[in-house]
């Protein structure tokens, strides 16, 4: 375990002095603390970071006396340096630490599974290969820190008050939140401590005051994620073996025959000509592009895996031109560093150096000429198998391995994009990527890696991808229903059924595990996955619009409760890590216990509607809730309009023009919403070409007043108004009250009872 050499905390003795400066960046509300050094030479972080797209204005104020640096928010003391290690060195390492207070709860710290609050903990920021780097004991039923992905973020709250602090440095960083250790930094008393092995202290502070402040303001500093094409939000399905063009038409031919909707048809390593990254073993793909292209005409999109690690053989052409252009890691001593992954002897480029990301851009666009409509970026954290990671350097061989290992996806993923949009500049990618850094998010998702069929993971599952939606790392998701191992039918069943909305949707499985696609279970539980992967359909007009929301806000699609609820000690929700907001109007709190069909669910302040029953909950309590092997526990908030496709979905052909407006209003007697539509495919979003649909909804006695309002490109727009909720008649733009008509539409459980006016054309 590589990492362990760079645990810089356990030896660290203060030893010299540093010269610290705080900033306020302008307009931003953000403090940025740096210190200067002879002892650093640059701060060679690769992280992106805009904080010219932050206007804010926080009532805090941030000070540094000495090296005591103090935050208020909206006039109270938020947090201070302890006057034990307030700031110290030790050789190249640096650490600081902030007084603890029991009020205190810590979140974010991105792809982590130590759980969802991390009071109590030590971590360390590495990227990590876990199956190479942990025994099987270990990555199936306990807890495997540090894992693939590195953003050294913390998240602090107290009440419901809360601050962000980003560590950009991308040596190894390390975070202990009040931990019982018996060994901290030299000095430093128990408490909140965060420093690094090596490199520049380049430290972000961001006020809230409200987690929705933190957090948009740090994805808009670390990049929003661009807007996916609308199939990258429906199902992928995935599993190592799948090689050639026979096995993905079969796949999709498959989901045809059962009326089961799917997009991303994905490839493993085994499609490649022994291994060797940017080819296809002409047995599996005699001919690429004609087959790839059928696939497309199809309705599919392909996504193959592509390794960073070049097999080292004279005569392949990506490895001879790599050479000549001298673009692959070096060791100290000038030589190319040769690793062993699946070719054998590899070699790596060097995603540091400008020339060589240009190099690699230059293969995948090549590659990407074949028709591919995405990328699955893996083994870059790099796992170079036996060899040595020390010796792998960068910069011609100048850099040490630590200063850019935890930015090695990021600089893959960087070039990768770039190969994509020179092939097509029109076309939105999809790029997912096993590890990452902070910034990965302008460039890729990410998916968590390599996780276990059991309730185990399936628990984490839903704390990790909701601290990746803190950390500025929204659009991720795990392998469902779990990549290595068997799952039961249970289990298959429930983890569709938990994961049918997280935002990024993929069934995978490990070469030696059966097959998990969905008609591989009996035909009830067969039912149950279909039913969810069509609601997912059925919603992606929402979930669509959670996406281009967060590329304008940087407002993650997936969020714990507290996001949009106050915690309350009456109602503590700081603790919820098995419910989530899907968007402000969605809650869902999936059944993730082995044989339970019942839970208690927390439901906020306010009337929930169940989705299964039909039934108003009303909030503000912890209930017991009994659900059915067929539905899942999922409310929408009143006051809320949700847009959804029409009908059953049984196939990804989408339609974002002739949709569903499902409003639901108990108590509230107002509603909006903006919903957005463009081609689902192409930039040209981002020069006028879409359309807003602004529906506002009033409710006097049991009538609604609705109000159509549309701006931006001229695409039609039909909507139907499907109301859950208490409503005689509706008038739409003024035009007279209408009489409802009785209609029956089925979600998250049994068909449902609605009132329907159908279809009004804007
Ligand atoms: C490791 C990845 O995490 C896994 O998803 C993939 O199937 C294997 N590599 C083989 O490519």
């Amino acid at each position: 375990m590589y990492f362990h050499k760079y645990h810089a905390a356990d030896n660290f003795k203060v030893t010299g002095d540093v010269k610290l400066s705080l900033e306020k960046l302008n307009g931003s509300s953000i403090y940025r603390l740096t210190a200067k050094s002879k002892r650093w030479t640059k701060n060679h972080s690769q992280a992106v970071l805009s904080p010219e797209k932050i206007k804010r204005d926080v009532k805090c104020s941030c000070s540094l006396s000495g090296k005591r640096l103090s935050l208020s928010i909206n006039g109270k003391r938020f947090l201070e340096s302890d006057a034990s290690l307030p700031f110290g060195v030790s050789g190249n390492a640096w650490a600081m630490s902030f007084v603890y207070d029991n009020d205190m709860q810590f979140y974010g710290q991105g792809e982590k599974n130590n759980g969802f609050e991390k009071s109590g903990s030590f971590t360390k920021f590495w990227n990590t290969d876990v199956w190479g780097d942990f025994t099987p004991e270990q990555y199936k039923n306990g807890v495997t820190d540090p894992m693939y992905v590195s953003v050294p973020y913390l998240l602090i709250k107290r009440g419901n008050t809360y601050a962000g602090i980003l560590v950009n440095d991308p040596y190894p960083v390390f975070m202990t939140l009040n931990a019982k250790l018996d060994w901290l930094p030299d000095g430093a008393k128990s408490g909140v401590v965060i420093g690094a092995s090596d490199g520049v202290p380049d430290i972000y502070i961001i006020p809230g005051p409200t987690l929705d402040d933190v957090t948009t303001a740090l994805q808009r500093l670390v990049g929003t994620t661009p807007r996916p094409p609308l199939w990258a939000l429906g199902h992928q399905q995935c599993k190592w073996g799948y090689r050639s063009h026979d096995d993905l038409s079969a796949i999709a031919a498959r989901y045809k025959k059962e009326n089961i909707p799917n997009d991303g048809l994905w490839l493993d390593i085994d499609y490649m000509d022994g291994y060797r990254v940017f080819t296809y073993n002409k047995k599996h793909f005699a001919a690429p592009k004609q087959q790839i292209g059928k696939l497309t005409d199809a309705g599919g999109h392909v996504v193959p895996i592509i390794d960073p690690g070049v097999k080292r053989e004279k005569g392949y052409a990506v490895y001879d031109d790599g050479m000549k252009n001298d673009v692959f890691c070096k060791t100290s001593d000038g030589e190319p560093y040769i690793g062993f992954v699946w070719p054998g002897a590899t070699v790596f480029p060097d995603f540091s150096l400008p020339a060589a990301r240009a190099w690699w851009a230059k293969q995948v666009k090549t590659f990407v000429d074949t028709g591919i409509h995405g990328a699955w970026i893996d083994m870059n954290d790099p796992s170079t198998g036996k060899s040595e990671l020390a010796d792998m350097r960068f910069n011609n061989g100048k850099l040490p391995h630590e200063s850019y290992h935890n930015q090695y996806a990021l600089g893959m993923a960087m070039a990768t994009r770039e190969g994509f949009l020179k092939s097509n500049p029109l076309a939105r990618p999809l790029l997912v990527s096993r590890s990452g850094f902070i910034s990965t998010s302008r460039y890729a998702a990410v998916w968590t890696g390599d996780n276990f069929s059991n309730f185990h993971h399936l628990k984490k599952s839903i704390e990790i991808t909701l601290n990746l939606s803190l950390s500025g790392i929204p659009f991720n998701g795990p392998d469902v229903p779990g990549f290595g191992g068997t799952p039961t039918e249970e289990l298959a069943r429930k983890w569709y059924k938990a994961g049918f909305l997280f935002p990024f949707f993929r069934n995978h499985a490990i070469l030696d595990a059966p097959h998990q696609e969905p008609w591989c279970f009996p035909t009830a539980t067969k039912n149950v996955i279909a039913k969810f992967i069509k609601l997912r359909y059925k919603l992606l007009p929402y979930i669509y619009n959670l996406f281009i929301e967060q590329e304008h806000s940087g407002r993650p699609m997936l969020r714990p409760l507290m996001y949009d609820f106050a915690d309350t000690v009456a109602l503590p929700l700081s603790k919820v890590s098995d419910q989530f907001m899907a968007g402000d109007a969605l809650m869902h709190a999936p059944v993730i216990t082995e044989g339970a069909e019942k839970r208690d669910i927390v439901f906020p302040k306010g009337m929930w509607y169940d989705l299964s029953t039909g039934a108003w909950i009303s909030g503000g309590r912890r209930r017991s809730y009994d659900s059915k092997q067929d539905a899942t526990p999922l409310f929408a908030a009143d006051g809320s309009i949700v847009m959804m496709q029409t009908g059953e979905r049984t196939d990804n052909q989408n339609d974002l023009t002739d949709v569903e407006a499902h409003i639901f209003m108990r108590t509230a007697i107002h509603a909006s919403v903006r919903y957005t539509i463009d081609d689902g495919s192409s930039f040209n979003y981002r020069r006028g070409g879409e359309t807003h649909v602004d529906i506002v909804v009033k409710k006097n006695g049991t009538s609604l007043a609705v109000t159509i309002a549309k701006n931006g490109a001229s695409l039609p727009v039909g909507i139907s108004f499907i109301i859950h909720g208490a409503a005689a008649a509706i008038s739409v733009n003024g035009g007279g009250n209408t009489t409802l008509r009785k209609g029956r539409v089925t979600l998250a459980g049994n068909p449902l009872a609605v009132k329907v006016y159908s279809r009004f054309m804007v």
